[in-house]
């Protein structure tokens, strides 16, 4: 008989939630009290573009889990061709012997092959099954499967149908819900359509750790689910921000003229590059202390986030929801 292993084993932590990675949100102490308070903490690459700035931290990140074994760390690697930094990301990753990888945006093979000769972990990003089964054959370890509403490049199917769907065809794979997952009982309810844990990102760009301006925090913290809107102006994907006045003046959706570069063979590639480039320096301009511009990305969880809190209280509060939310589930709801 096989016994099945739990996620908590398979990526050597405590408890089943990853604190998303957000790109210009995730920090190191973030990903120290994460791992600290057993998750597994993980960041985009990205973040740490200056030379030397992903092998030192790196290197802290390992130094840290021997003495907090509780919880585990990760790196998300955009393997789009259009992301510049991904060879060399890798490569440093892969000499770091970094234990867990969150791929998003495009073919994972190459992450999961240098992975695996180490015993690293890979789960892919997916919002549909055509992708999930191109990351299966790719031989992933499980996906990250991103719903409707998620903070970033939400997807356009509802957790609902796509966690199932995603056991109905892999029933062999774990999978971690995203999107719009903030209390105890938002992670029961994923687990009990099948999810074997879930990924939070937007409730942690409150916590005490992260270093984005207050003005963003607060902009959270006063959003409403109708506040969220997606654009396809930053990434050329569709992208969930708050519907700021720059949000609006910005726009929603690519001219014809953008389709059409991002679409013709010759100009795809280039075409997409500028609209990153530029879409990452308009959320720098508004993420970071001192800027003032209101940019700000995040999903519709926005509606039931109140406050700002450490991260180690973030996860204890969910925890302890969790179990009441069982235990409400148990006693009161027998059909
Ligand atoms: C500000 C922000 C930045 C994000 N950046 C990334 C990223 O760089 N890479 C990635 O794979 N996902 C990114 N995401 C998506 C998260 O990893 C995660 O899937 C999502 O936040 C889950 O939904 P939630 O925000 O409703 O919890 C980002 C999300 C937010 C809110």
């Amino acid at each position: 008989m096989k016994v099945k292993i739990t996620l908590q084993e398979l990526l050597k932590i405590d408890f089943p939630v990853i604190m998303a990675p957000m790109f210009l949100v995730s920090n190191k102490e973030m990903m120290m009290a994460g791992m600290k308070a057993g998750i597994m903490s993980v960041f985009p690459s990205l973040n740490f573009r200056n030379e030397g700035e992903l092998a030192t931290l790196l290197t802290e990140l390992n130094a840290a889990h021997l003495v907090n074994p509780k919880g585990n760390y990760g790196v998300n690697l955009i393997v789009q061709k259009t992301n510049p930094y991904y060879k060399k990301h890798l490569q440093i990753c892969v000499e770091h012997k970094v234990p867990f990888y969150i791929t998003s945006l495009g073919n994972p093979k190459e992450v999961i092959e240098e992975a695996h000769k180490y015993g690293a972990k890979v789960f892919c990003d997916v919002t549909n099954i055509a992708h999930a089964k191109k990351c299966y054959e790719a031989n992933c370890d499980g996906f990250i499967a991103v719903g409707q509403g998620a903070g970033g490049h939400a997807g356009p199917n509802p957790l609902q149908v796509l966690i199932p769907a995603l056991k109905e065809h892999f029933p062999d794979k774990p999978v971690i819900a995203a999107g719009g997952i903030v209390t105890g009982a938002g992670l029961l309810s994923v687990k009990v359509l099948g999810a074997d844990g879930a990924s939070i990102g937007t409730r942690f760009i409150t916590c005490k750790e992260c270093k984005v301006n207050e003005e963003y925090k607060q902009a959270i913290i006063k959003a409403g689910m109708d506040d969220i809107v997606m654009t396809t102006k930053l990434s050329g994907s569709p992208c969930t921000i708050i519907d700021t006045a720059e949000a609006k003046k910005m726009g929603y959706t690519q001219s014809a003229f953008e389709r059409f570069m991002s679409n013709n063979p010759r100009t795809k590639k280039w075409f997409k590059m500028l609209v990153q480039a530029r879409g990452m320096k308009k959320l720098e301009d508004s993420v970071l202390p001192n800027n003032y511009s209101k940019l700000w990305c995040a999903g519709k969880s926005v509606e039931l986030i109140k406050d700002v809190l450490p991260c180690e209280q973030i996860i204890s509060q969910i925890k302890t929801e969790f179990n009441s939310a069982l235990e409400e589930v148990n006693d009161n709801n027998r059909l």
